[in-house]
């Protein structure tokens, strides 16, 4: 028998979709003791957040995270709001004794991250955060590669995540669609939006990072913020660049900018080992590169794997070999995982305090990008 997980969301733009379509599919595809109940959307307009229940089969609304939260009919507080109300309103569901699912980054820095962990543990409560790349299956797939020893000792980490957005100068920042470029809301630019995606599955494919050595940029100094109609200076990173090095010796190279011209999402990394190596590429994301130095030399090359067989993770779940799946189901594949760890009783990854880590590698790069020295990684 299927138990109801009773879920409330708070924020209802791109994150609040993707999650609800998560939580309407999980268990279409997974086969999950508990099931997620869409009891209550929260954003501030009482008639988006009407048309959004409406459209995604919210059984209410309220308007007020603070009514939510205290709501006795839900079991799990899904935070999808700008990165400035993580802390807040994570700290008041561990309170009210909710489970949490955090969007990312997990605060505007490792002080907020620290008492929101200290809040879940005194609370005991449920907590991850969805840094969703690692349920892309050849991510996955990636992870046992690395696991099995297919690639023996590491040497080489790099990632780029790369946009072109935000190129015009005359785009402002701050309010509804652009609180990315106002530091106030997001705490960073592309160091705690973009890079902190690619630090996560790092540190989850090849360990924790020792020192950083980074440089930013702000290529528009200025921009008319939307909510004071004023020109102010922009707080935020443009770009960020950061050498590092990995606990097992290996070295790593982030790339991330909203001024690549051309690019989109192009989230890509690549790992070098002493016997392969194995590339990912977001934009071909159902796909992994492999080259295997052990293969007899005459048919020695990088094999493009599809990663859509029965035995390549979460596939069995989903069609027949062959076809793939995209951006939405590692939502699908978060929600199946959390529901899964409800029922063993093993928290599910990254679990808040896992997820500090990352936070504090972002607020080394960003420190060191200040002084223009090697950080240390608290
Ligand atoms: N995991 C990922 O790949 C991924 C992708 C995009 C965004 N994110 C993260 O998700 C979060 C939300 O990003 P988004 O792209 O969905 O933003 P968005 O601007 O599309 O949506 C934010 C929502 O929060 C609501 N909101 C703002 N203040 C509120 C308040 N006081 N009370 C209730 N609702 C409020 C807004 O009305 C809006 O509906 C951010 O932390 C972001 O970093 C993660």
């Amino acid at each position: 028998m299927t138990k109801p997980l009773n879920i409330g969301v708070i924020g209802c733009g791109f994150m609040g979709r993707t999650h609800s379509n998560a939580y309407n599919r999980v268990s279409n595809f997974f086969k999950t003791e508990y099931k997620p109940v869409l009891k209550a959307a929260c954003a501030r307009s009482a008639d988006s957040v009407k048309a959004f229940a409406e459209q995604w089969g919210y059984e209410s609304v309220e308007t007020d995270w603070r009514k939510l939260i205290a709501r006795d009919d839900i079991d799990a507080v899904d935070i999808c709001t700008p990165n400035n109300l993580h802390k807040e309103l994570a700290i008041a569901c561990a309170e009210a004794g909710k489970m949490i699912l955090c969007e990312k980054p997990l605060a505007m820095n490792v002080a907020e991250g620290e008492e929101m962990c200290a809040a879940v543990e005194k609370a005991g409560v449920v907590n991850t955060v969805w840094y969703n790349y690692r349920r892309v299956p050849a991510v996955t797939l990636a992870k046992q590669l690395i696991d099995e020893g297919k690639l023996g000792r590491i040497f080489h980490y790099r990632a780029n995540f790369l946009q072109d957005w935000t190129i015009a100068e005359d785009l402002p920042q701050g309010g509804a669609a652009l609180w990315r470029l106002d530091a106030a809301a997001a705490g960073s630019g592309v160091t705690g939006d973009l890079l902190a995606h690619c630090i996560d599955t790092a540190i989850w494919l090849n360990g924790g990072v020792t020192n950083v050595n980074a440089m930013t940029e702000t290529f528009v100094k200025q921009r008319k913020h939307n909510l004071t109609g004023k020109v102010e200076p922009v707080g935020i990173d443009d770009a960020c660049a950061f050498m590092c090095h990995f606990g097992n010796g290996s070295l790593g190279l982030f790339e991330s900018t909203r001024y690549a011209r051309g690019h989109k999402a192009l989230y890509t990394f690549e790992i070098n080992g002493e016997h392969a190596s194995i590339k990912w590429d977001l934009h071909d994301l159902h796909r992994l590169e492999y080259f295997d130095h052990r293969d007899e030399g005459r048919l020695r090359a990088w094999r493009s794997i599809h990663v859509t067989d029965g035995d390549h993770p979460y596939m069995k779940n989903w069609w027949v070999p062959g076809l793939q799946i995209g951006y939405e189901h590692t939502f699908v594949h978060q929600v199946a995982d959390f529901l899964a760890g409800l029922e063993s009783g093993t928290p599910v990854s990254p679990t808040f305090r896992e997820a500090l880590e990352t936070q504090k590698i972002c607020d080394a790069v960003l420190s060191s990008a200040k002084s223009g020295q090697w950080t240390d990684v608290g």
